[in-house]
C-alpha cells in the first residue's frame, strides 16, 4: 500500500475542527458544513476520488474517509447541528427551516358578508331570490307602487333621472328602492310568491355618516291566499333573532308607505345594546301589500293578499359590526376591510 494513495484525513479533520471552533454564528456554521460535509464538500471529493485509488488500497482509503466524516458530523452535532440557533442556508441555498412567506388571501367585503347572511336566513324561511334592474322606469319605481306624481320621492332633486327618451313606462331613472322588484316579479308570476330581492338603490341624498348616493336594500314579498300580518311579524321576529342573536325583540310602529296598507316601521331591541342611548333602533319598513298594487298586476286582492318589507343592508352591517360611518364601506381602506376577515388578511 503506497502512502500517497491514502487521504490526508487527519490534516483535513484538524483544519475543519479548528475552523468550526471559530465559526461564530449559525450562518458561519452552515458555510462550514457545506464546505466539508456538503454535496460538493471535502468529504464527498475524497469519496469521488476512491475510484482512482488502486484496488488494494481502497478498503483503507474508504475507512479513513468514513472516520473523517463521522468525526466531522459529530463535531457538527455537538455545535448544535441543524437545530439550536437555527440553521441558515448559505447564500443561494434553499433553507427548509425558514418560515413560509405570508401570502395574504382575499376576502369577501363586509357588506357582501352581511348580505350573504341575510339571504341565508331567508332561504331557510322558504324565500327564493328575485332580481330587477337598477335602471328602472317611473312606472315600476313609483306608479305601480301607488306612489302619486306629487310624492316627494319623485322630485327631480331626490331622484337620478336618466337623460333618455321616455319609454312606454315613462321616464328612466336609477331605482330609489328595491320595491319595484315586487312589480317585476308579480308581472311574471302568479301567487303563491315568496321572494327576497337584494340590490343597489340610488338617491340624491346629502352624503353624510348615514346617507350616501347609493346603498343596498333587501326587498321581501310574499303573496298568497290568507297571508296576513301575523305571518309578516313571525318572519321578521325569526329573521332578526337569527341575525342579531336570541333575545332580540322587534316592534312594529304604524307608519305610511304608499304601497302597503297598513304600513309599519320595524324597530329592534338587542340585549346589551343601546343606540345613542336608546333601546330601540329603526331597522326596516313593512306592511301588507296595498290592494291597488295587487290589482295593478292583475291579482284579485279578495283572493290573494300579501306582505312586503324592505331592509337596509348598510344599516344592518353597521349594527352588527359597530361601524359608525357608512362611507367606510366604500372607501376601500384595507385597514378597515381587513377587520372583517377571518385571519386579518385582505
Ligand atoms: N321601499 C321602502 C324605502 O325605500 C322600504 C319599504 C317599506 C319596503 C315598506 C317595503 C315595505 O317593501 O313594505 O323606504
Amino acid at each position: 500500500m503506497s502512502q500517497s494513495s491514502l487521504p490526508d484525513a487527519a490534516g483535513i479533520r484538524d483544519r475543519a475542527l479548528s475552523e468550526l471552533s471559530t465559526a461564530g454564528d449559525a450562518a458561519a456554521r452552515q458555510v462550514w458544513r457545506n464546505r466539508y460535509l456538503g454535496r460538493q464538500g471535502e468529504v464527498q471529493k475524497l469519496l469521488d476520488g476512491l475510484k482512482t485509488v488502486p484496488a488494494a488500497d481502497r478498503p483503507a482509503y474508504g475507512k479513513a474517509v468514513n472516520e473523517l466524516r463521522q468525526a466531522l458530523e459529530q463535531a457538527w452535532e455537538e455545535k448544535g447541528g441543524e437545530g439550536a440557533g437555527g440553521a441558515v442556508a448559505a447564500p443561494g441555498e434553499f433553507d427548509p427551516t425558514l418560515p413560509g412567506r405570508p401570502y395574504p388571501s382575499g376576502a369577501v367585503h363586509v357588506l357582501t358578508q352581511t348580505l350573504d347572511r341575510i339571504v341565508d336566513i331567508f332561504h331557510r324561511l322558504g324565500f327564493s331570490l328575485a332580481d330587477g334592474p337598477e335602471m328602472e322606469t317611473e312606472h315600476h319605481n313609483f306608479d305601480a307602487l301607488n306612489t302619486p306624481a306629487d310624492h316627494p320621492a319623485r322630485d327631480e332633486a331626490d331622484t337620478f333621472y336618466l337623460d333618455l327618451p321616455p319609454g312606454p313606462h315613462g321616464r328612466w331613472l336609477l331605482r330609489t328602492q328595491t320595491s319595484p322588484v315586487q312589480i317585476r316579479v308579480l308581472e311574471k308570476r302568479k301567487p303563491p310568491v315568496k321572494v327576497i330581492a337584494p340590490g343597489r338603490c340610488y338617491r340624491r341624498d346629502e352624503v353624510d355618516a348615514t346617507h350616501g348616493l347609493f346603498f343596498h336594500q333587501v326587498e321581501g314579498l310574499c303573496v298568497g291566499e290568507g297571508i296576513a300580518l301575523p305571518h309578516l311579524k313571525g318572519v321578521l321576529e325569526f329573521f332578526f333573532a337569527e341575525l342579531f342573536g336570541s333575545g332580540t325583540k322587534i316592534r312594529l310602529r304604524p307608519h305610511y308607505f304608499p304601497f302597503t296598507e297598513p304600513s309599519f316601521e320595524v324597530d329592534v331591541s338587542i340585549p346589551g345594546r343601546t343606540f345613542r342611548g336608546r333601546e330601540w333602533l329603526e331597522i326596516a319598513g313593512c306592511g301588507l301589500v296595498h290592494p291597488k298594487v295587487l290589482r295593478g298586476v292583475g291579482i284579485d286582492p279578495e283572493k290573494h293578499t300579501g306582505y312586503a318589507f324592505g331592509l337596509g343592508v348598510e344599516r344592518i352591517a353597521m349594527v352588527r359590526h359597530n361601524i359608525p360611518d357608512l362611507r367606510m364601506f366604500y372607501e376601500n381602506d384595507v385597514r378597515f376591510l381587513k377587520q372583517f376577515t377571518y385571519d386579518g388578511a385582505v
